[in-house]
């Protein structure tokens, strides 16, 4: 039950995951962490290649709500030009540090960047990233910002782009997590208003609403939580 307590934990107001992030840094973390454990970036990557659909290496990539930087750090070291974003300061700070620690060659760190952005108010130039991928981001965004998030990530696409997200779908299966949440079954939202539930359809409806075409979806079964939807979109 560690999963449950330190999801229940580590948010409690919604747009804001700063203080989120400040606990993890006072606990020695490195990045945002989910039940104490750090995503699978690998087997996200994984998954997004096997649609063999990503453009390749030196194309420009935004990690849109980018946490610790450690995706955007693993798309950099393939030769991708990234720019990780995220709005809360201290895990851009983390970003830059795991970067400096890690051990990618001159070349290729010069192409990796990290900003302090919000997704909802990007300061980015429209039209400028073939590929835009934002990993567990979705499900933070509640209400009209969720749309606000997917219309953003179409105008910073090049015609063409592909946008590669990872998103909590629907109720967890954990019964215990579903009554302490306190998730809304109407709104799918919890009571802290921190995550949106989603369904599936719900998804890949708002990728079209924005002026995607999906291309790609597959869901991740998680027994003790919520599952996982991985979505590739493409702007025509
Ligand atoms: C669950 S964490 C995932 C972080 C990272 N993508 C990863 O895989 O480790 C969600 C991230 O979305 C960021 N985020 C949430 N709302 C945001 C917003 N409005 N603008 C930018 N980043 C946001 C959070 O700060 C946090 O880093």
């Amino acid at each position: 039950m560690r999963k449950l307590e330190t999801l229940l934990q580590q948010r409690k107001i919604y747009y804001d995951h700063e203080p989120a992030f400040r606990a993890l840094k006072e606990k020695g973390k490195t990045g945002w962490r989910s039940g104490g454990q750090a995503a699978n970036w690998a087997g996200c990557w994984k998954l997004f290649q096997a649609s063999e659909c990503l453009p390749k290496p030196q194309a420009r990539v935004l990690d849109f709500g980018c946490g610790g930087g450690e995706f955007s750090i693993l798309l950099a070291r393939q030769g991708y030009r990234v720019v990780g974003t995220d709005y809360s300061p201290t895990a851009i700070a983390m970003a830059q540090a795991n970067a400096r620690k890690s051990k990618i060659p001159k070349s290729k760190i010069q192409n990796l960047k990290f900003l302090r952005q919000d997704a909802l108010r990007p300061q980015l130039r429209p039209a400028s990233f073939e590929l835009i991928v934002s990993l567990f981001v979705l499900h933070c965004f509640i209400g009209k910002d969720r749309m606000v998030y997917w219309r953003n990530v179409r105008k910073l696409l090049k015609k063409g782009g592909l946008v590669a997200l990872t998103s909590m779908v629907d109720l967890p299966n954990n019964q215990k997590m579903l009554r302490q949440l306190k998730i809304n079954q109407r709104t799918r939202v919890d009571l802290n208003r921190t995550r949106c539930f989603a369904s599936e359809e719900k998804i890949l409806a708002e990728a079209k609403a924005a002026g995607l075409e999906v291309i790609f979806h597959a869901r991740q079964k998680d027994p003790d939580g919520a599952d996982g939807l991985t979505v590739i979109a493409r702007k025509n």
